[in-house]
């Protein structure tokens, strides 16, 4: 399949993406705390395998390595995130300079190669301390927050232009405090309620933090979103794809946009909002960008036993699925960047991620052959030119995973890399999906 890309711009941005605790190890150097990660994946049974991330892919260490990894793919962005308990790693107060100086060194060896970076502020790891004084829950971490990410917008945003504060919040609230099955590993609907709300009024406080202390940032949030259908056209799962989506999307969505939190998923949760004059204002600050994080799609029936939002999924047959038993449909991220431009009128847009992982196997000659990760990035990297053709603001792709890693509650067994990593060695090898990145980027690059 060969895919028309003459679509998208020609300072597209061609990234990768990995996040702080999947990769970099080094749980107790320089100074950093323990984080709710660190607590929860050395809670035995929550994690596959009881696997944790104190090693992960070493990135701390290989950084250097990796940047190089990063251009032999042929990319020139990169999306990685900051550990809060590196930085600041009392949650509030002193400052950890050798945290701050790992980030540095970072930046400016992706800047030396010519990648651009892309930083997330949260992608989960909130240092314990914080989680033992009631975590998101509490307004005080919102606020402790926004002081750590001035923090590092301040030492950072002189080459740092591109900021997320948040990746996925609504992993960290429902998942983490509803499913259980994400740290802290709650399961208690008022606190989740509450840690969405303090989650997004964070997202607003650390959006004027960092604009205030680098002038030249631009700001936006990171969300998985998906698309919902109803798994029959009775009225009641009709209702159910209703509040999946408001569950999903739009609890997350409106507010940023200025449009408070929808109405009737306020009333379905029923957990009072612990909301103060000003916030939704702050909430909802214009952003510059909107980042997706696209998957899978979802299609769901009503369940009046199931917690809420009372759905459950429902496998469509003969779908394609991938390791993690996920759908594969590319038309779903076409459909949501169209979406997120009309609905929700986005100034720009990137897929801030958007991957799959499949079981791969190493041949004897070391290479990595992974024809239906390929296959994932191709259909998808289409269907994104499809939306940018029909009038998505779209500026970059940011492909899930630069490595495989710690997939959470899944441990190192999944991967999602288009770098394979040997846990034993450390070993990384280009996989087939990494080269056929690689292809593709010149070819748009010789397009433009
Ligand atoms: C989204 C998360 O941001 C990332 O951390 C995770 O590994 C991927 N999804 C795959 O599940």
């Amino acid at each position: 399949m060969t895919i028309d890309l003459s679509a998208l711009p020609h300072d597209f941005l061609w990234g990768t993406a990995t996040s702080a605790y999947q990769i970099e190890g080094a749980v107790a150097e320089d100074g950093r705390s323990p984080s709710i990660w660190d607590t929860f994946s050395h809670t035995p049974g929550k994690i596959d395998g009881d696997d944790n991330g104190d090693i992960a892919c070493d990135h701390y260490h290989r950084w250097r390595e990796d940047i190089a990894l990063m251009r032999q793919l042929g990319t020139d962005a990169y999306r990685l995130s900051v550990a809060w308990p590196r930085v600041v790693p009392g949650g509030d107060g002193p400052v950890n300079p050798k945290g701050l100086d790992f980030y540095d060194r970072l930046i400016d060896g992706l800047l030396e190669a010519g990648i651009t970076p892309s930083v997330t502020l949260y992608h989960w790891d909130l240092p314990q301390v914080l989680q033992d004084r009631g975590g998101w829950p509490e307004r005080s971490t919102a606020e402790h927050f926004a002081a750590y990410a001035s923090v590092v917008a301040e030492r950072l945003g002189d080459r740092v232009t591109h900021w997320a504060t948040l990746n996925e919040p609504l992993c960290s609230a429902w998942i983490g405090h509803l499913e259980g099955k994400m740290a802290p590993g709650l399961t208690d609907l008022t606190a989740a309620v509450r840690a969405s709300y303090h989650l997004l009024l964070g997202h607003g406080l650390a959006l004027r933090a960092i604009r205030a202390v680098a002038p030249r940032a631009q700001v936006g949030i990171v969300n998985n979103l998906s698309t919902v259908q109803p798994a029959t056209p009775r009225p009641e799962d009709i209702d159910a794809a209703r509040r999946m989506d408001g569950h999903t999307n739009r609890w997350w969505l409106d507010p940023v946009h200025g449009r408070g939190f929808p109405e009737d998923m306020r009333e379905l949760y029923g957990v009072e909002l612990p909301e103060k004059d000003g916030d939704l204002e702050l909430i909802g600050a214009p952003l510059d960008w909107l980042g997706l994080n696209y998957y899978f799609p979802m299609t769901v029936a009503d369940d009046p036993e199931g917690p809420a939002p009372h759905v459950r999924s429902v496998r469509r047959p003969g779908v394609p699925r991938t390791g993690m038993d996920w759908e594969v449909d590319e038309n779903g991220i076409e459909e949501l960047l169209l979406r997120l431009t009309h609905e929700y009128r986005a100034r720009r847009l990137y897929v801030t991620e958007n991957g799959s992982a499949y079981p791969d196997t190493v041949r004897p000659d070391g290479t990595v052959d992974d024809p239906e990760r390929q296959e994932y990035l191709t259909r998808h990297l289409a269907a994104c030119a499809r939306a940018a053709r029909r009038g998505a603001p779209l500026a970059g792709y940011f492909a899930w995973s630069l490595l495989d890693n710690f997939e959470w509650a899944y441990g190192y067994d999944k991967r999602f890399g288009l770098v394979h990593v040997d846990y034993r060695t450390q070993a990384r090898t280009i996989k087939g999906s990494g080269h056929h990145y690689a292809d593709i980027i010149r070819r748009h690059r010789d397009r433009t």
